[in-house]
Parts: structure tokens; sequence; C-alpha cells
């Protein structure tokens, strides 16, 4: 981190109130300029369900590392082609941009909530287990049937055994 990132940094750390940031975001709070609310279009993971719109992508994976300096000058911009027409002719303050970015940049996380794995392995666990059964099922009917249809066989008038 560069000495003007760092104190633009604080500059923002400063400035902006992540309890508007998150007002602005879920659209209790009206942008200025009128503007959409962030989350009618995107989710923020591990923030509940206020936040889990699906038309843009999730921001904690999509802002996670990123410094609060290129998130300002993505605000400023907002150039991306489905946001632009609904932020065309209505730019978010600096004021907002900075009270977006200190709630956006806490939330943002990088990958999934610890202790994905643990489901994963209890999921793998479970269909070993599954497949199991399923062979040691299989393999218990074939053996009865089998023997009755030999048995069957050799009683039958003319059978070879
Ligand atoms: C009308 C729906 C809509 C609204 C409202 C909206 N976005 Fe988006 N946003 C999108 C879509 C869709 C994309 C994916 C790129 C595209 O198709 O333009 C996107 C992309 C992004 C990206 C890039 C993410 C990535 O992983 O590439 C960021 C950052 C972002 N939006 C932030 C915001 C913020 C902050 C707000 C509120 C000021 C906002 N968006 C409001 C629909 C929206």
């Amino acid at each position: 981190m560069t000495l003007s990132s760092l104190s633009f940094a604080l500059f923002l750390a400063a400035a902006g109130d992540p309890a508007t940031g998150r007002g602005l975001f879920i659209g209790s709070l009206p942008f200025r300029n009128g503007g959409a609310p962030c989350g009618a279009c995107h989710a923020l993971g591990g923030q509940g369900l206020a936040f889990s719109a699906s038309l843009g992508p999730d921001l904690s994976a999509s802002l996670a590392g990123m410094d609060p300096e290129a998130l300002d000058g993505l605000l400023d911009g907002l150039p991306f082609p489905t946001m632009v027409p609904v932020y065309e002719g209505r730019p978010l303050t600096p004021g907002e941009r900075a009270d977006l970015a200190a709630f956006l940049l806490p939330a943002a996380q990088p990958g999934p909530p610890g202790g994905a794995w643990r489901f994963e392995l209890l999921g793998a666990a479970g269909a070993a287990v599954l497949f199991a059964a399923l062979a040691l099922a299989s393999r218990r009917r074939k053996a009865p049937s089998r023997a009755r249809l030999l048995a069957r066989a050799a009683n039958l008038p003319g059978g070879s055994r």
C-alpha cells in the first residue's frame, strides 16, 4: 500500500459511515441523485436475507481485497454495462461513495465462509456410506435368488440337476 492510498484509506475511514452505507445499499436511505439501491441487484454474502438479490454478482466476492481508492473509482464511474443506464445522470455523491465503501469493504470476504469444508466433507462421507450400503444390499439380494433359480431348474421335469 502506497502512502497516498494509505492516507486515502484514513480519509475514507474518517469520512464514511458504515451504517449510512448499509442504508444506502439496501435502500432504506435514498441516494441524493436518485440512483437505485445496490441491494436491488447485488447480494452481499454473510449479511442476511436483505442482501440476497441475484441479478448482479455477490459483491462480498467481487470486492474482497480491493483497496478503498480502487473502490471509490468504481463507485465514481460505475462502468458496468447493466448499471450504466441505471446511474446515468444520477451519480453517487463523494459522501455516499465514502459511506458505501465504509460499509462494503469490511463486509467483503475472501472466499466462502470459514468452515464450509466441513459440509463438503460431511457430504462426501454421506455419499460413501450410501454407496457402500447400496453395494451390500445388491450383493445380499443376488445369492438367495440365484440359489432359488437353480433349485427350481433342478426340480423341473427334464431338469439336468
Ligand atoms: C440494475 C441492477 C444493478 C444495480 C442497481 C447495481 N448493480 Fe452493480 N452490477 C449489476 C450487474 C448485472 C453487474 C455485472 C456486470 C454487468 O452485467 O454490468 C454489476 C457489477 C458490479 C460490480 C463489478 C462486480 C464484478 O465482480 O465484476 C460492482 C463492484 C458493482 N456492480 C457495484 C455496485 C454498487 C456499489 C451498486 C450501488 C451503488 C450497484 N452495483 C448497483 C447490476 C446492478
